[in-house]
């Protein structure tokens, strides 16, 4: 059977390139680079060469990047560690309704210990609103945690108007509000620039740019004080513990190097098959609703609801058809929880669980697209016309009057 993977928001495969520098840290190259002597140097320097090419992806100085193990343990450390760095500054954090479950976790487990969090919404288009941030803003805001685009649907968040209004804030004299971004999902997929954006923290896995899975950054401003969440060795200039995973990091690091030399061609094809895919889904299939805003979008990334059907169903139909996606919904205890992020749409219920999320790679092809076009639409009808839903809307548009 064909296999077709269109989950690259979830996890990409290993650049074999990026297998063939790591390599070598595998086996003859294996010091610990904290060690003094020839192989404790020589992974230090290939430490140092992985942080430079990671701080350049993102416009960044090498010594304002912190490796770690992901995403969420990047959004960990940002958020609690500048948190406990800060409480005596106030206690108010201003998120948005669609971070991915790591930020809206770290936000539950802070208002359990007494911070208060104000959730912004995104509106149809998913994008939240300036203007918003500035009437959320408060004396005791201590932390802005915003996406910079959404892991579902895309859309891509105005992080540079946000970090201008907290300079402004920061100019009248209120010093301790902070910024950070959550680009787990734009690194490698747009321009990630830490002087245009003005954050004061960004999170980065490199799980999503064709490195292993287990390996991250965190990019933190040199201004910026954050309590150490892993402590017990003075790894990463004491804000993450811990033997450095030298393999995962220089693959991280020719990754990212990959990616920013290969960024205008990956998204230049991204977007064209995305496109492509997207006019052969509305030429060839009815009822359905794009989610967010198409013109402030990642470029590999669709996320289409499909009315009168369960996303979970289309899911397995495709996959028992080579097709590998996603849905935003959560089976948790025997139910299907709609995907908060299209419920944050304003997306009826329904909506929400017919929701699935393409998402493209640089490796698509063509034929991926084609071959895709071809069953999609075969397995929405199938799963319809085993939908009570929708034969009931099929006899009521019959009997309309014309
Ligand atoms: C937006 C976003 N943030 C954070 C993460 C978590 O990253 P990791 O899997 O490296 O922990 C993900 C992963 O899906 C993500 O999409």
């Amino acid at each position: 059977m064909r296999r077709v993977y269109l989950d690259n928001s979830a996890t990409t495969p290993v650049d074999p390139r990026v297998v063939e520098a790591m390599l070598p840290f595998l086996t003859e190259k294996f010091g610990n680079a904290s060690s003094v002597h020839f192989y404790g140097q020589e992974a230090r320097a290939a430490v140092d060469h992985a942080r430079r090419e990671v701080a350049s992806l993102i416009n960044a100085r090498p010594n304002e990047c912190v490796f770690l193990s992901g995403g969420t343990e990047a959004n960990n450390l940002a958020m609690r560690g500048l948190c406990e760095a800060h409480e005596q500054h106030g206690r108010h954090i201003i998120t948005s309704a669609i971070e991915h479950s790591s930020v809206r976790g770290i936000c539950e487990a802070l208002e359990k210990r007494g911070w208060e969090v104000t959730r912004l919404p995104v509106y149809d288009d998913g994008i939240v609103r300036v203007e918003d941030v500035r009437a959320a803003m408060r004396p005791d805001t201590v932390l802005v945690t915003i996406m910079l685009a959404n892991n579902e649907i895309g859309t891509i968040q105005p992080i540079a108007e946000t970090a201008a209004l907290i300079h402004e804030e920061r100019a009248r004299g209120h010093k301790h509000t902070w910024l950070h971004t959550d680009a787990v999902q734009a690194a490698g997929r747009m321009t990630v620039d830490v002087e245009t954006l003005g954050c004061d923290l960004l999170s980065l896995s490199a799980h999503k740019l064709y490195a292993p899975k287990g390996v991250g950054a965190l990019f933190v401003r040199r201004s910026v004080r954050l309590t150490a969440q892993n402590v017990g060795g003075h790894q990463e200039r004491e804000r993450r513990a811990g033997t450095e995973s030298v393999p995962f990091i220089v693959a991280f690091g020719k990754a990212a190097a990959l990616a920013r030399a290969e960024l205008a061609e990956r998204v230049e094809h991204m977007r064209r098959l995305r496109d492509r895919f997207e006019v052969g889904v509305a030429a060839t299939v009815s009822d359905i609703v794009f989610n967010g805003r198409r013109d402030a979008r990642l470029p590999h990334l669709s996320n289409i609801s499909f009315r009168y059907i369960e996303g979970e169903g289309l899911l397995i139909n495709l996959d028992m058809q080579g097709v590998a996606v996603s849905t935003g919904s959560a089976c948790s205890s025997g139910s299907l929880e709609p995907s908060p992020v299209i419920r944050a749409l304003g997306r009826t219920d329904e909506l929400a669980r017919g929701s699935i999320r393409f998402s493209l790679g640089k490796d698509t092809t063509d034929a991926d697209i084609d071959y895709t076009l071809e069953v999609l639409p075969r397995a929405v009808e199938n799963l319809r016309r085993l939908s009570p839903l929708y034969q009931k809307a099929l006899a009521e548009q019959a009997c309309a009057p014309v």
